[in-house]
C-alpha cells in the first residue's frame, strides 16, 4: 500500500530538466519510457495484468479484460519543463485507489470487483513531441487519420511511424481500435486542476463539467534570409520582425474576445543564427474558446492581421491547422453519479485538453480535479498539497467503488 506522495516521490528524479526546471518527459523519450516501465512494475506488484495495445496505450487490468469495464487513467508524458502532477497525478492516484479498494475488501482474486477495472496510460497527451495533443486517444478513437499521424515529425525529424516501430508498435496496426473502445464502459480521469477553481479553505476535489474547444495552428512567416552586418535596415524583409508583431496581435485579438485564449508558446527562426536575418519563422498558435464558431472567427481574424503585418514587412505568411478539438461536455449521467458519490464537490469547467475529452465522444467520460491553489500549471511551479493528493486518491477510490 503506497500513498500518492510515495508513488510520486519514487519518480521525482525521472526526466528532471536542469535547463528549464521541472520535468521534460516527451512521449517515448528515455524518461517517459522509464515512467511507463515504472507504471508496469507498480501495476504488476498489485497483481494487475498489463498489456500494451496497438496504439501504445498501457492497460493494467484488475479482473479479466472485458467489454464495458470501468477505466481510469491519464498520461505520463509532460510539456517541456512541466510540473510533477499534470498526468502522473492521475496515474499515481489510480494505483493508490486500487490499494485503498483492496483495504476495503475488494479483491479481484476473491470476491472480485463487480466488473473489471483497468488503469490506462495514454502516450503523447501533451503533443509535446509530435505536435498533436492526445495522440494516443485520438488514434484509439479514429479522431486522427492514420496517415497523418504516422507522418508527424518530432524536432529531430523522426516520424511517429519510426518512433512507433522503435517501440515495438506496428505502424500498420496503429489507428481506430473498436475492440479496445468497447472495453471502456465508463472512463474517469483524475487530474491536477489547472486554473484557480479550487481555492484554499474550500473542497479539494471538483467534478469536471466541460473542456474548452481548442486547437493548434502553425503560422509560417517567410522573408529574405540575409547577413546581419551587411544588410541595411531599409533593405530587410525580416520575418522575425513580422513574427514579433504577430505575437502581439494574437494577444490583442484574443483579448477583445470574451472567454478566448490564444498563445504563441513556441517560435522557431530558420536557420536561427545570431548574425543571420532569418529566412523563415514558424510560430505555433494555441487558441481556445467555448464556442467553436467563435474560435474559427478568432483564427480567421488573427490570420487577416498576420497577413497585413507580414506584407508591411515585405514578408508572406501561411496558416495551417494542425489539430482541433471541439468543446466537450462530459457525460451528464456519469457526472451526476460521481457528484452523488462526492457530495459537496463543486463542478468545474476546464480550459485544458485531456484524453477524457477525446474519449467523451465515444464512451461515457468524466473527470475529477484536485486542488492546485495557485492554478499554475505547465510550469515547474505546479503544486498540489500532500493532504490534497491523499484526498484525491480517496475520492477516486470512492468513485470507482461506487461505479464498479
Ligand atoms: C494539455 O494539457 C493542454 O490542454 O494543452
Ligand atoms: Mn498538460
Ligand atoms: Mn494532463
Ligand atoms: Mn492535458
Amino acid at each position: 500500500m503506497e500513498t500518492v506522495n510515495q508513488l510520486l516521490d519514487s519518480i521525482k528524479d525521472v526526466g528532471r530538466d536542469a535547463m528549464r526546471g521541472g520535468y521534460s518527459r516527451a512521449a517515448y523519450s528515455t524518461p517517459e519510457l522509464e515512467l511507463r516501465h515504472w507504471f508496469i512494475e507498480q501495476a504488476q506488484q498489485r497483481g494487475l495484468d498489463v498489456e500494451t495495445d496497438r496504439n501504445g496505450i498501457i492497460w493494467a487490468w484488475w479482473g479479466k479484460p472485458q467489454d464495458g469495464a470501468l477505466v481510469t487513467g491519464s498520461h505520463l508524458d509532460s510539456v517541456p519543463g512541466g510540473g510533477a502532477f499534470d498526468g502522473p497525478l492521475g496515474i499515481a492516484s489510480a494505483l493508490a485507489a486500487v490499494d485503498i479498494l483492496k483495504t476495503r475488501g475488494l479483491d479481484s482474486k476473491n470476491t472480485g470487483p463487480h466488473r473489471s477495472l483497468a488503469i490506462t496510460v495514454f502516450p503523447e497527451e501533451e503533443g509535446s513531441r509530435f505536435g498533436v495533443a492526445c495522440l494516443g486517444s485520438r488514434l484509439l478513437t479514429g479522431a486522427i487519420a492514420v496517415d497523418k499521424a504516422l507522418n508527424l515529425r518530432d524536432v529531430d525529424g523522426n516520424t511517429f511511424a519510426d518512433v512507433a516501430r522503435g517501440n515495438r508498435l506496428d505502424p500498420r496496426r496503429v489507428g481506430r481500435d473498436p475492440e479496445a473502445i468497447a472495453r471502456i464502459g465508463d472512463f474517469v480521469e483524475l487530474h491536477v486542476e489547472q486554473g484557480k477553481g479550487l481555492g484554499h479553505g474550500g473542497p479539494a476535489i471538483a467534478v469536471g463539467s466541460s473542456i474548452l474547444g481548442h486547437g493548434r495552428w502553425k503560422l509560417s512567416v517567410s522573408g529574405q534570409g540575409n547577413h546581419a552586418g551587411t544588410t541595411l535596415m531599409a533593405d530587410r524583409a525580416d520575418p522575425m520582425v513580422a513574427a514579433a508583431q504577430i505575437v502581439v496581435a494574437v494577444r490583442d485579438t484574443a483579448a477583445r474576445q470574451p472567454d478566448a485564449r490564444a498563445t504563441v508558446g513556441r517560435l522557431t527562426p530558420v536557420p536561427g543564427g545570431t548574425n543571420v536575418i532569418a529566412s523563415r519563422v514558424d510560430l505555433w498558435l494555441d487558441a481556445r474558446h467555448p464556442d467553436d464558431a467563435v474560435t474559427a472567427q478568432l483564427i480567421s481574424a488573427i490570420y487577416g492581421v498576420a497577413r497585413e503585418i507580414a506584407a508591411s514587412e515585405g514578408c508572406a505568411v501561411t496558416l495551417t491547422e494542425e489539430s482541433y478539438s471541439g468543446t466537450v461536455h462530459f457525460d451528464p449521467g456519469l457526472s451526476r453519479r460521481i457528484g452523488e458519490l462526492l457530495p459537496g464537490a463543486p463542478v468545474l469547467a476546464t480550459g485544458a485538453g485531456h484524453d477524457a475529452g477525446v474519449l467523451a465522444g465515444h464512451v461515457p467520460s468524466a473527470m475529477l480535479f484536485v486542488r492546485n491553489p495557485s492554478g499554475i500549471s505547465h510550469s515547474p511551479e505546479e503544486y498540489v498539497a500532500d493532504e490534497d493528493t491523499a484526498a484525491g486518491a480517496i475520492a477516486l477510490a470512492d468513485v470507482l467503488e461506487g461505479l464498479l
